[in-house]
């Protein structure tokens, strides 16, 4: 037996001292890498909160000011900290000025800020995008998409098309570059959008420590659900049966596109890639 998000935060349990908290910790990206599940797992920790939307603060909203900002986080008790996630912070266009008000904001608050990104093979990154488009295409959610996967990412001769947002997305170490312009390395951590799929008490283990969080996680608070073919959370190992998985628009089956296009788009990747990889002293072994 499972059921699809908690729709109470564990925070209104508790009556007193209840407030809401500037963020401490920022999910920055990557879109369709894996945030929402990293944040969803995170707030299994009985010492996190998640603000319930993205906020777009920092690359939207930033005019309306800080008490705005403050409004949208969650109740949180003062032993507790909060985490917001906005998908396009880290890839941002106006990268430049989202970063340094982020970090006008990180210098101005009293606990330090701590930054996550989660980073995906870019080529898959890209088609999980595209399919996102097209299921949001007819719910009529967007205005409706009818290039092919190959007119988004491609120029007309063939070659990637690098300008494509849908390809600059993945560029990361370009985007990186931008943030450690202001961010020491220590204040942001890389988390790997296979490793939440494949192994999520690993990768979680690691936001663990990165967070200096009290020691909570453990396998049992992830289980592989056949139905869903992604691991589903256990808040309570005591009661695996209140488990939860993501809604079904998070691990959707991608739509076939020809594989030349995955191909070209990997060798595109490969030497960002490669510089990613030895910026951030992770190898995540992208195709
Ligand atoms: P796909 O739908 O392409 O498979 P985001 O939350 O940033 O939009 O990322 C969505 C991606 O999260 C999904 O992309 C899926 O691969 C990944 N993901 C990681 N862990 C997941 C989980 N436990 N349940 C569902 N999707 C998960």
């Amino acid at each position: 037996m499972f059921f699809f998000l908690p729709e109470l935060p564990k925070s209104q349990v508790h009556n007193n001292y209840l407030q809401r908290q500037f963020p401490t910790v920022i999910i920055l990206g990557v879109k369709k890498a894996g945030t929402r599940a990293l944040l969803e797992a995170l707030q299994m920790h009985p010492k996190v909160v998640g603000a319930p939307n993205e906020v777009y603060f920092f690359n939207g909203f930033h005019t309306r000011g800080l008490e705005w900002y403050r409004q949208k986080m969650p109740l949180s008790s003062p032993d507790q900290i909060t985490i917001e996630k906005s998908p396009t912070y880290f890839t941002s266009v106006e990268n430049t000025q989202v970063v340094h008000r982020m970090f006008v904001f990180s210098r101005s608050t009293r606990k330090p800020l701590k930054l996550l990104v989660v980073v995906r093979d870019p080529a898959k990154r890209c088609l999980s995008e595209y399919t996102d488009l097209l299921a949001r295409s007819r719910k009529n959610e967007i205005p409706a998409v009818h290039e092919t996967f190959e007119s988004f990412v491609l120029n007309k001769n063939g070659s990637v098309n690098a300008d494509s947002p849908l390809v600059k997305t993945g560029l990361y170490i370009k985007h990186l570059t931008e943030w450690l312009e202001y961010f020491p390395p220590d204040e942001l951590h890389f988390v790997s959008g296979e490793g939440l799929v494949k192994n999520p008490y690993k990768e979680i283990k690691a936001v663990e420590t990165f967070l200096g969080l009290e020691t909570f996680f453990t396998k049992m608070n992830f289980k592989f659900v056949r139905q869903k073919a992604f691991p589903c959370f256990v808040p309570d190992v005591s009661d695996a049966g209140k488990s939860f998985c993501l809604p079904p628009n998070k691990g959707r089956q991608h739509v076939q596109v020809q594989t030349r296009t995955l191909r070209l788009l990997r060798e595109f990747y490969q030497p960002f890639n490669k510089q990613f990889y030895a910026k951030v002293r992770r190898n995540f072994n992208w195709p």
